[in-house]
Order: C-alpha cells, then structure tokens, then sequence
C-alpha cells in the first residue's frame, strides 16, 4: 500500500476557491446571503439566486466593493421549467458552475390539518423538488464537461427531531434533503461530485424572525442562551467546499450550537 504524503502540503486543508463558481439559492437574506459572501471572500465568484432581485442586486454591489466576483440571477425553486435557464445565466456570466448551495427554503408554520394545498406544494417544490431538479441540472452540466463538483445541501436539526408546533412537513422536506444528499453522493461518486449536507439548529435569519413573532423568543432555554450567528456556519461551509475536502462525500453535518439533543 502505497501512501503518496509528497502529493499534499502539510497540513491540507486549503480552502481557497479560486477559479471555482457557485450558485446559492435563497441568497437574498438570512444564511444564504452570508453564505455567498463567505464563498466569495474564499475566492469563488458566485452567482446569488433568489426571487427579490433588488436584495440580489444589493449582495452583488456589497461583494463586488469588497473585490469579489457576482452576478444575480433571479429564480423561483418551485418553478422548475425555470432551473436549467438560471443555471445557464449563471453559466454565461461566471463559466460553468463547481459549488451549489441548496439553500432556499421556507417554513410551514401551520399544523398539518390546517395546511391548504397551495402551502403543502409551495413547501415541498421550496425545499425537495426545487433543490432537487437544480442538483441534477447542475451534475448534468458537470458530468458532460467532466469536471469535479460540490455540492451543499442545507438540512435542519428539524428534520432529525421533531416535538411538535406546526413544522411538521417542514420537518419532512429537512429529512428528506438529508437522505438526497446522501443518495446523490453515492450516485455521482464516480462523476467526482461531492454531496453534502449542513442540518442548523435555530440561526439569526428572516425565517427565524417570523418564528420568533409566531411563538416567541425561545433562545433562553437552549443550553447557551442564544441563537446562532450565520458567520458561525462559515467554517463548515468552506470545509465542506474546501478542494481538500475531496474525500469527503455522503455527509450532513449538525452545526446547533449544542442547542437541541440527541
Ligand atoms: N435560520 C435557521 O435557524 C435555520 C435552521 C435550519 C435550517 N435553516 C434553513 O436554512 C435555509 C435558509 O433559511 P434562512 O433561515 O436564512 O431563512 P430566510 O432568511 O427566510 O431566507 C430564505 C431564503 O430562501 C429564499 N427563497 C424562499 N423561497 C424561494 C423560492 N421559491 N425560490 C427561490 N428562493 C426562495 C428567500 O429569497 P426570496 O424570498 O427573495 O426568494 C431567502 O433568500 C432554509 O433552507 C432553512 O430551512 C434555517
């Protein structure tokens, strides 16, 4: 067995993007927006997705100054005709896309009897169709220029425990993107396309906002008092990134400051 420690710097574990281009959904706010900047501050010129344009013209201008590479790409998940367009406009303006972040989602916030159709759609086309078909549109373009890729799928601590309260399908669609990130990774082992997941805990965000309004405040009972800071989820995110990362595929990694069990 052959060990080739010459091939790698000590220690390995660059995290420079350079020459990479991602795409992140749901980059208007909340841990999107921080998430296409940190990818941006790494190197990666990215493209940001999400339906409020303006808010997307805003990163751009923002990550731009800081001497970064963007471009807004303006796209509805749940509109899955849409996918393969955005995916190309991204495409045209940063070269073909390496990093997807699976990030876009919304909440339920109603009690399963009470959840109209439309609702029970939008969650599911948000959360699992959505990430779904833009995971195959961007492999496909991978796979045909035989190039390497990453991928990051954002999970929840939700879809892994649930005591009840209204996110019940939300929990589902978390579940469901943690067993397509470990599916897919297997899938396109091979192709070099690395699949995996970050499942957080409650984050500062708009999302966390409208559950604070419904239910109140709860950061007092998590073991430390409060809510987590989106920066907080940047080492994960450029880890899981991170070129020398190569090996690790197949993954969804709890980041929940501590404030949930096990
Ligand atoms: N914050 C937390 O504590 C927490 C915990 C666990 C998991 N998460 C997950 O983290 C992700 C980000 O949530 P967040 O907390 O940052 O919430 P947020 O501030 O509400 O951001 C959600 C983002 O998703 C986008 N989005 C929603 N529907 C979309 C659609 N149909 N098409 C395109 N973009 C859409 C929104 O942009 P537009 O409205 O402009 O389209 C927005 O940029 C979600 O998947 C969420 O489930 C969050």
């Amino acid at each position: 067995m052959t060990i080739n420690e010459d091939q790698f710097p000590l220690p390995y574990n660059s995290s420079d993007l350079t020459g990479q281009v991602a795409l992140v959904t749901g980059a208007s706010s909340g841990l999107g927006r921080r998430f296409a900047r940190t990818l941006a501050a790494a190197g990666a010129a990215v493209a940001v997705a999400a339906r409020r344009v303006d808010r997307l013209t805003e990163l751009v201008a923002e990550i731009e100054a800081g001497g970064g590479t963007a471009v807004a790409v303006e796209l509805d998940v749940r509109d899955a005709a849409a996918i393969a367009g955005a995916v190309q406009r991204a495409e045209d303006a940063l070269g073909l896309v390496t990093i997807l972040i699976n990030n876009a989602g919304i909440p339920d916030a109603q009690y399963v009897t009470r959840m109209p159709l439309e609702l029970i759609d939008s969650v599911i086309d948000t959360n699992l169709r959505g990430p779904f078909v833009l995971s195959a549109e961007v492999a496909r373009r991978l796979i045909a220029a035989k190039r390497p890729g990453r991928m990051v799928n954002i999970s929840s601590v939700g879809g892994f425990s649930y005591s009840g309260g209204g996110a019940a399908l939300y929990s589902i669609t978390k579940s469901a993107i943690a067993r397509m990130t470990e599916v897919l990774a297997v899938e396109w082992a091979r192709f070099h396309i690395n699949v995996n997941g970050i499942a957080p805990g409650a984050f500062s965000s708009e999302m966390m906002d409208g559950m604070i309004a419904r239910v109140g405040d709860h950061s007092a009972h998590f073991p430390r008092g409060r809510y987590g800071d989106p920066a907080q989820l940047d080492s994960t995110l450029l880890y899981l990134c991170a070129p020398s990362s190569e090996a690790v595929t197949g993954t969804v990694i709890k980041v929940d400051d501590g404030q949930g069990g096990r």
